[in-house]
């Protein structure tokens, strides 16, 4: 049960007596939270104070008058001990010894649950997670989005809900282009029969490096234009305003802003400049880029002749995909995720006029410039559904998707785990959605930040490419290896066998690196960093997989047979110190966590909350022995305690797309 969510549905009810506007009531009831200090009792309600002032009435008098209501509630008095009112007009609840531990105890025998119910309506969720861009190489960023929705996959499949994860994969962008192009004109084939995604993604770069060549190119002089016409602008500027003091007020904000893009221009010319001597400086790529100078056009034309149906394009696009694919399901396998459906981009090819079509039969297209636009309302720009030479767009294909989502699964939610700068691209969409009526479905965008290195910019390897994923899970496994190692030989007597020693670095190793990952609010950047995430102490994977294999000890070590006793009709938990029943309030919060992960859709909500059961525990074995304890029964009830925390651990961490061991 969600404990939190039962106090404010009862407080709710006192209140909405009271004030009509819900919203108010809505705020008030808000103020219910778990109290930061025992003192306070275990929970707080804090309603007083502002509905004192709405009321125009002293805070004090309206908690009395609260208090009063609430003891009239049959549900709130089996529940709460007498509130108490504090201070201004606190109102501090205390959960009733009783009620908690027959509470808790129902957790312990619910073997699978424990004691989280089913949600109410069940709904289906449509999860729209790690999404790749298949034959370029997959990439720390993809991290994220792979991570955070197979957490909130799993998570709601758990609460009951039908939860549908489908991976939009890029099968069918450009980048095909790029690598077709590169394969008629740049093929290793001894290579490409040795590791054929290997050199595909060779091919993939050495293209994509003449493009960007080509391309800066271009940019370069035009850049220059503009650095020389802001640097005349300061100086007439900065000339006028030594004479001038009223004007040098009015140009003072246009002087900022200058500076400020003359720093922008600078950078991006450095990056211009670099792009362009990355070629220069190497023999064979200057060779290369003079005979290909068209290669933009060209590319481009290779992607249109793919979506065309050029049979020599599609059957090589037909031979790429399958290693590819398979390079990205083996990264899956690694980190433990599996996605029910995927729906690539090529999957939509087919529907995408079909959009377009129904986008104008709805009156919603407009030409500008030869190109179908819709116009929305409150954005700049519009969504482009189809270019002035015939092709469609990214958005073409995610209305088309849409559509057949609504079609297909019929969802009452449709979550994109999606990197936040596609945060203008989704609210477009879900514009147009709206527009044209695709679904009635919330649409989410769970946007989140970059993944950066310890310099502060996006993380990559020292000679700059973005760092291939697989790599990544190489370091974190042979870092958690040495960790694991150097544990189990300070015990002792070692416990692992070099084979389960590789097989628990294994399972440490991806935990650290994707709970670091959901661990930070995904709203905001992280720095990457191996120390951190396999830190054995704080909020990491690994302290909470210590955490769990050392519950586990306390029974191999006391030689008791958990599951056995557990089961046992009179082993019951009591409290006997207040630690225990602090522990017990963390155990049976977790329900609480899960509906407040899925209510934004954060994840480190859940790992905050395994954290501090974490903590919750730690004080408890500190201040009660276990193994030692008497009387039996008092023995039988940590026990219990005990193993109750274990499985919330397992169970929580489970849920994040992590494993434990028993040792390590
Ligand atoms: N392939 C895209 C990218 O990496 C992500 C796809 C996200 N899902 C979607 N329906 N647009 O940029």
């Amino acid at each position: 049960m969600n404990l939190l969510a039962s106090l404010r549905r009862a407080i709710r009810d006192i209140l909405a007596a009271r004030i009509d506007d819900p919203a108010v009531v809505d705020e008030l009831v808000g103020t219910i939270r778990p109290s930061t200090d025992p003192k306070f009792g275990d929970y707080q309600a804090n309603c007083a104070m502002p509905l004192g002032k709405r009321l125009g009435k002293p805070p004090r008098e309206i908690a009395a008058e609260l208090v009063a209501a609430v003891v009239a509630r049959p549900e709130i008095v089996a529940m709460c001990e007498p509130p108490e009112i504090a201070g201004p007009g606190f109102i501090n609840l205390r959960l009733r010894d009783e009620w908690l531990a027959a509470e808790v105890n129902r957790a312990a025998r619910d073997e699978e649950r424990l004691g989280v119910g089913i949600a109410s309506p069940a709904k289906t969720y449509v999860v729209d997670y790690s999404g790749p861009n298949v034959a370029k190489p997959m990439h720390v960023g993809h991290i994220r989005s792979t991570v955070i929705g197979d957490a909130l996959w799993r998570t709601l499949k758990f609460l009951g809900h039908n939860a549908i994860g489908d991976n939009h994969v890029g099968d069918w962008g450009t980048q095909f282009g790029m690598i077709i192009y590169g394969w008629k004109h740049f093929r290793d084939e001894a290579a490409y029969k040795a590791n054929a995604v290997e050199e595909l993604a060779r091919l993939y770069r050495l293209t994509r490096q003449l493009i960007d060549y080509w391309d800066a190119a271009t940019a370069l002089p035009k850049a220059t234009d503009r650095l020389v016409e802001i640097k005349t602008r300061l100086l007439t500027i900065q000339t006028e305003s030594e004479n001038d003091k009223i004007a040098a007020k009015k140009t003072s904000a246009e002087l900022k802003r200058l500076g400020a893009e003359l720093d922008d221009i600078a950078a991006v010319m450095a990056t211009l400049q670099s792009k362009l001597d990355a070629v220069h400086n190497n023999a064979r790529l200057s060779v290369l880029a003079v005979d290909h100078a068209a290669i933009n056009d060209a590319v481009l034309s290779e992607t249109a002749k793919l979506h065309a149906g050029d049979p020599e394009n599609l059957a090589l696009w037909r031979e790429f995909l399958p290693p590819c694919m398979s390079d990205i399901e083996t990264i899956y396998r690694r980190l433990g995720v599996k996605i029910d459906y995927t729906l690539g981009e090529s999957f939509y090819h087919d529907r995408l006029a079909g959009i377009v079509e129904l986008l104008a039969r709805k009156n919603l297209v407009r030409e500008s410039d030869g190109a179908k636009c819709v116009f929305l309302d409150g954005f700049d720009f519009p969504m482009i559904v189809q270019k002035r030479d015939g092709a469609f767009l990214y958005s073409t294909t995610d209305l088309a998707t849409i559509d057949y989502r609504e079609k297909t699964w019929r969802p009452d939610a449709i979550l994109y785990v999606v990197d936040h700068r596609q945060s203008g691209h989704f609210a477009q969409l879900f514009a147009a959605t709206r527009l044209a009526d695709l679904t009635d479905a919330e649409l989410a965008h769970v946007s989140f930040g970059t993944v950066l290195g310890d310099d502060g910019k996006p993380f990559k390897t020292r000679s700059g490419d973005t760092v291939g994923l697989g790599g990544l899970l190489d370091e974190a496994e042979r870092r958690a290896l040495a960790i694991v190692s150097e544990n189990d030989d300070a015990k002792p007597q070692p416990e692992l066998s070099a084979e389960e020693r590789a097989n628990v670095a294994r399972i440490v190793g991806i935990a650290a690196i994707k709970y670091a990952d959901l661990a930070h609010n995904r709203t905001s950047d992280y720095v990457f960093s191996y120390d951190k995430m396999l830190a054995t102490k704080g909020n990491t994977a690994t302290y909470m997989q210590y955490a769990y294999a050392r519950v586990r000890s306390i029974f191999r070590k006391g030689d008791v047979d958990i599951d056995a006793l557990r089961r046992e009709a009179a082993a019951e938990i009591v409290f006997t110190h207040p630690s225990e029943r602090a522990l017990a309030i963390g155990l049976l919060s977790l329900e609480e966590a899960l509906d407040s992960m899925l209510a934004g859709y954060y994840p480190h909500h859940l790992t905050t909350y395994l954290f501090d059961v974490a903590t919750r525990y730690s004080t408890f074995y500190q201040e009660c022995d276990v193994l030692k304890a008497e009387p039996e029964s008092t023995r039988t009830s940590r026990l219990l305690l005990c193993d109750l925390t274990a499985r919330t651990l397992k169970l929580g961490l489970g849920l994040l797309g992590i494993e434990t061991v028993e040792k390590m």
